[in-house]
């Protein structure tokens, strides 16, 4: 990556503009889930280290230009404080005369963190005049927000072309990582995909790539459906059907392997408690539904990630948020962790999913960008990296 770092900036006495990925999962109205906080400290640290003042900018959920205070960063600003061991002055708006007067008043050391990007549509419609107001509020640009990489917004990609501009530690280590899944893994390498869409391209390219593709999750009833049988009232992805009949054409000669759930089990509705069985996947009956993998199966993809060493996994096996259908998830993870190999794991569900589970710390990489890590391992190119001065 020819990229340049932030070791090769001076931020001394610099206000510098951190775009940072705090687009965090909550529950019951706190945040359930701090990975990407945390993901950013090295980069905020490291730049208070040597000097400099933090403007700190992120989006979170999809308010589309409107201000909505459920999505405000408030509760966010109080965690990053708390990790950092130091005060966070969380102000009203990203843009506006009281953020300009609290940013050219800021101190090396102060640490600011800017109102949710989106409250503003300049920001995902890549707004020119909205990138120089927050572009006025810094001297250095530095995009940490390895998450949103694949996204051309103001804040990703306009404003590293009106500041001198480098990517933050958590992108570096982010593109490393997945530079070395395309370009040289450790074989065998085995992609796990679950999750509800097939994602096309993604499929695409890692056919080309892995020696082993395991598909489980909701997408793998859309190849169960391909390969004939009935899924009953499983979910569906119509627009990946022929998608997924070609991908069973061409690995048909086992090249490379294609494993599918043999049983999963079933239920008649996703809650808690509602009846369950285990059944083969050529008898899922008409009113029933797939919602996790079966323990055949569990055994099946255990025993090929044995060999593996190198494993890119991206999407739950099952309906991991119902106590009784996370067990295929937690057995893959389990396997994923005893397997020695290197892993990498991606996707906002099955990140959450590890956690819970206590596994995080037993992976090789956690993916701070589910959208992005999938687009960069398509082989796209991310446009909030693109921009970024090179070295
Ligand atoms: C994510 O959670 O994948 C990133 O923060 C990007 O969010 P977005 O899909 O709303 O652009």
């Amino acid at each position: 990556m020819n990229k340049r770092p932030i070791g090769d900036i001076d931020p001394r006495g610099k206000r510098v503009f951190v775009r940072v990925d705090f687009n965090v999962p909550f529950q019951d109205g706190s945040i359930s889930d701090d990975t990407r906080i945390r993901a950013a400290l090295p980069t905020l640290r490291d730049l208070l280290d040597r000097g400099a003042g933090l403007v700190i900018a992120s989006h979170f959920g999809r308010p589309k230009g409107q201000v909505r205070p459920e999505l405000s960063l408030a509760p966010v600003a109080q965690r990053l404080g708390d990790l950092l061991g130091a005060p966070v002055n969380m102000l009203s708006d990203c843009i506006g005369p009281e953020v300009e007067m609290a940013t050219s008043t800021s101190k090396p050391g102060d640490v600011i963190l800017l109102e949710n990007l989106r409250f503003h549509p300049g920001e995902e419609k890549g707004d020119e005049a909205f990138a120089k107001q927050l572009a006025g509020l810094a001297d250095i640009y530095v995009n940490d927000a390895f998450g949103a990489a694949h996204r051309a917004h103001a804040s990703t990609t306009v404003m590293a072309k009106l500041l001198p501009s480098a990517m933050g530690l958590l992108m570096e280590k982010e593109v490393q990582v997945l530079t070395q899944l395309l370009e040289s893994p450790e074989r065998p390498y085995i992609a796990i995909l679950g999750g509800v869409k097939a994602k096309i391209g993604v499929l695409e390219n890692l056919m080309r790539h892995v020696d082993t593709l395991i598909i489980g999750g909701g997408q793998a009833y859309t190849f169960l459906k391909g390969k004939g049988l009935d899924i009953g009232k499983s979910v569906l992805d119509e627009a990946s059907l022929d998608l997924a009949k070609r991908i069973l054409s061409e690995t048909a000669s086992g090249k490379p392997r294609l494993l599918l759930p043999t049983d999963v089990v079933i239920t008649t509705e996703l809650k808690e408690g509602a009846p369950r069985k285990t059944v083969p996947v050529e008898q899922i009956p008409a009113e029933w539904m797939g919602a996790d993998i079966g323990p055949a199966t569990q055994k099946q993809f255990s025993d090929a990630l044995k060999s593996a060493k190198t494993i890119f996994w991206n999407g739950p096996m099952g309906v991991f948020e119902i106590a009784a259908l996370a067990e295929g998830t937690r057995a893959v993870a389990q396997a994923v962790a005893d397997s020695g190999a290197y892993s990498v794991i991606g996707g906002g569900d099955v990140v959450a999913a590890i956690g819970q589970m206590g596994f995080a710390q037993k992976m090789g990489h956690v993916c701070t960008g589910g959208g992005a890590s999938l687009e960069f391992l398509e082989g796209k190119e991310l446009p909030g990296i693109a921009a970024l001065q090179d070295r």
